[in-house]
């Protein structure tokens, strides 16, 4: 919706790109910029979210579920300066970051970029199902001797994942992933409650 576009629809990319839609994601300072192409039901994304040098940061889709196991995801980070992404399925919460094909077509490879302190991922993917509504997932977190690190287990990296409508742009969620579900129905309780109010 309009409020979920305000912070993203000014942002610009590198090599002309341009995207139909974008949501201010609610949690990380990320947003999602992207254009679905109905005919072969593909999605050219762009992913933008701040992190310092030392930092790496992902988005991806889980087709088999909510939250981050099963998730299938673009990780992007960078050592000596030099920016790279990777493709990998997290298959437990506690995954090996093996470079992997998704489980779903990635017609445009993933390319990502690091500027004005914020990473960009950008990747065209075939949405799993040919279905247009996707459970999506983002992350941030550190990185360490060279190496991606987890990413905190509290606060708002716990509420980064939210069902989004490719077609219709409108998302819902904001949701923990399941693992954490039972230790944040408090927060997400509270969150649903204020959601309510703003409707
Ligand atoms: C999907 O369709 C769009 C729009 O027609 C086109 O630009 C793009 O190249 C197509 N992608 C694939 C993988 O066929
Ligand atoms: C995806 O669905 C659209 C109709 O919504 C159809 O035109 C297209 O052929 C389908 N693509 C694939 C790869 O199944
Ligand atoms: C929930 O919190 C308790 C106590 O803080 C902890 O022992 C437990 O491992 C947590 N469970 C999950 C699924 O995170």
């Amino acid at each position: 919706g309009a409020a979920a576009q305000s912070g993203c629809l000014s942002a610009t990319f590198t090599g002309g790109r341009t995207f139909l839609k974008c949501n201010q994601l609610p949690v990380l300072g990320a947003s999602l910029h992207w254009t679905y192409h109905a005919g072969n039901g593909t999605a050219d994304i762009a992913f933008r979210a701040p992190s310092g040098a030392d930092g790496w940061v992902g988005w991806g889709i889980n087709p088999s579920g909510s939250g981050m196991a099963g998730s299938n995801v673009f990780v992007a980070s960078q050592s000596g300066g030099a920016v790279s992404v990777l493709t990998t399925i997290l298959r437990t919460t506690a995954p090996t970051l093996d470079n992997t094909a998704l489980s779903f077509d990635v017609p445009v490879p993933a390319s990502a970029e690091y500027a004005g302190g914020a990473y960009t991922i950008y990747a065209t993917v075939a949405l799993p199902g040919n279905t247009t509504s996707q459970n999506t997932v983002w992350q941030a977190g550190p990185i360490s001797g060279g190496r991606i690190s987890p990413h905190p287990v509290s606060g708002q990296n716990l509420q980064s994942a939210q069902n989004l409508d490719f077609l219709s742009g409108t998302s819902t969620g904001g949701s923990n992933s399941r693992l954490h579900r039972r230790n944040v129905s408090l927060s997400v309780s509270s969150l649903i409650a204020s959601l309510i109010k703003q409707l």
